[in-house]
């Protein structure tokens, strides 16, 4: 464990840690097969996602009681439902899911405070997310909480970043010009609410971020940092992730 109080485990590669990180949800999805998890986009968790549909196909994964909800969406009636399609095509489509059971932010929701209500209200009856999955990005944000003077702590629809937004580009066509200026997402203490909380990075563009997530200050400068607020997060990183944790260096 690191002073910070967060476990940090180390992987030789992008693929390993996807590797154990399916391992890990396939144990907890066969000793309680209604398992509650919340699931992020990205490039990050795409090889998490094709060993897990893999499995499944094999039938040696179940997630046919299981129930999950996405992190964020992005806003607007052209794109908000772009995340889904994400989602559909990396996981659900390949994977026993019950559709009543996949949970997602509507970025087309014309009243987004009513929407947001209705996402805390649903994580609420399922009693409660019991494994949150995320990815990290490079200025430090988790979900759709980008770095700002002040964090919402509940679902909320919030400005990307013009750095966020040209992360997303490959979604849209490479143009980050036609990546949507907002996006609806779960709020800091949402995602603190979760029971245990597992963290991925991988890549060395993601070392600064890291460091600053487990060695900095808790700041919503680096939304990421309150996630050393949480008795249980694991931060996962291949070796060029974790590059710069001193913790590791010694
Ligand atoms: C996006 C998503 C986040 C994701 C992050 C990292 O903006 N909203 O949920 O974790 O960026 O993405 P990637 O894994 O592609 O680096």
């Amino acid at each position: 464990m690191h002073a910070s109080g967060l476990i940090i485990r180390t992987f030789s590669s992008p693929e390993s840690a996807a590797r154990a990180l399916a391992r890990d949800i396939s144990r907890c999805l066969e000793a309680n097969p209604r398992l509650v998890l919340g699931l992020p986009t990205g490039r990050t968790p795409i090889p998490l996602y094709r060993q897990l549909a893999q499995w499944c196909q094999d039938g040696v994964v179940d997630f046919s009681q299981a129930t999950t909800f996405n992190l964020d969406e992005f806003a607007g009636q052209r794109s908000g439902a772009r995340y889904r399609e994400f989602m559909q095509r990396h996981l659900f489509d390949a994977v026993n899911l019950d559709r009543r059971r996949i949970h997602f932010l509507n970025g087309r929701a014309k009243n987004v405070a009513l929407e947001c209500e209705r996402y805390e209200r649903q994580i609420r009856r399922a009693g409660g997310i019991d494994i949150l999955m995320l990815g990290l990005g490079t200025n430090g944000h988790i979900g759709f909480n980008e770095p700002a003077a002040e964090l919402h702590a509940r679902s909320h629809r919030t400005p990307l970043s013009l750095s966020t937004r040209r992360a997303n580009a490959q979604l849209f066509g490479g143009r980050a010009s036609l990546v949507p200026t907002h996006a609806l997402s779960m709020g800091i203490g949402t995602i603190l609410r979760a029971r245990r909380i597992v963290l991925l990075a991988t890549g060395r563009s993601k070392a600064a971020a890291v460091r600053r997530l487990v060695e900095g200050p808790v700041t919503p400068r680096v939304p990421a940092s309150f996630l050393q607020l949480h008795p249980a997060v694991e931060v996962w990183v291949d070796r060029a992730a974790g590059a710069r944790l001193s913790a590791l260096a010694k």
